[in-house]
């Protein structure tokens, strides 16, 4: 898909890898939903390109509150082309600790955000997108959800958010075959160490233990790599219903 002029939804564009894409596919003169729970994040980053973008407020885990922000896009730009869902929570939490089996609440939480959340946004974004005209090549439109390498390689205390992901890369072959007829494609990245809000928290030591599994460059992904890495999804008609890891060869133990 050609971006330029396409209407494209990131959620989690507030910060980290959805700040970063959202960005660049706004420079690529995409128009650009600017989804995050955080308006005041969502906002600095449309003032990138306020003409292109739009900052809207959302808890993708709140039904009412996703369609309230495909209602506000919708009115704003009239249709969909493209989906980024990065919208992630990594709430840590370990099976059993100082004698308590982890909290349900916590364990569904994550699932809320990272699944369910995320399937919420990919399906209304499938509905707008089937009715599209296609383009020169029968394309409709392009959904690119965010995975983790967790999926395959969670550390301790990263039960939910492991499941989660995994539920990401599970469901994306069913909904491509679903999406296929209307000339929709859906790929899954599973990013492996970026240097985001979400691992600003990590201390130096952390960093370096996790940087130390990392092949080559030995050193954190950057939010623009990672966005370069999108936009080329977003570009390559043949990519379709697989997972694609960006990681410099990244193997967590
Ligand atoms: N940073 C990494 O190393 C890494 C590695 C693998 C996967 N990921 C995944 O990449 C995605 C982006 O994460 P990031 O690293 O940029 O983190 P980040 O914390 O910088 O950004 C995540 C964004 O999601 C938003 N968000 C959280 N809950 C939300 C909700 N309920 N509704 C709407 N927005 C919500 C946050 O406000 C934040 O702006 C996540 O799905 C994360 O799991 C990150």
């Amino acid at each position: 898909m050609n971006i330029a002029d396409k209407i494209v939804i990131v959620t989690g564009a507030g910060s980290g890898l959805g700040a970063a894409t959202a960005r660049l596919l706004a420079k690529g003169s995409a128009q650009v939903a600017v989804l995050d729970l955080h308006a005041d994040t969502a906002q600095e980053v449309a003032s990138f390109a306020p003409d292109r973008m739009l900052p809207v407020q959302v808890d993708v885990a709140d039904e009412a509150s996703v369609e309230a922000a495909f209602t506000k896009v919708l009115e704003r730009f009239g249709s969909v082309h493209g989906c980024v869902s990065a919208a992630g929570v990594a709430t840590a939490g370990k099976t059993v600790s100082r004698g308590l089996a982890l909290d349900m609440a916590r364990f569904k939480s994550v699932i809320d955000v990272n699944l369910n959340g995320l399937f919420d946004v990919v399906r209304r974004c499938a509905l707008a997108m089937s009715g599209n005209e296609p383009d020169e090549h029968g394309e409709r439109g392009v959904i690119v959800n965010v995975s983790s390498g967790a999926a395959w390689q969670g550390q301790r205390g990263q039960a939910a958010y492991a499941a989660s992901k995994a539920g990401v890369i599970g469901m994306m072959l069913p909904i491509a075959r679903d999406l296929a007829p209307y000339g929709i494609r859906v790929v899954t990245v599973a990013p492996g160490l970026f240097r985001t809000g979400m691992s600003g928290s990590f201390t130096p030591d952390l960093v370096a233990e996790l940087e130390d599994q990392v092949l080559f460059p030995k050193r954190m992904g950057t939010p623009e790599e990672f966005a370069e890495f999108t936009l080329e999804l977003f570009q390559n008609r043949y990519l379709n219903a697989a997972t694609y890891q960006i990681d410099a060869g990244a193997r967590m133990v």
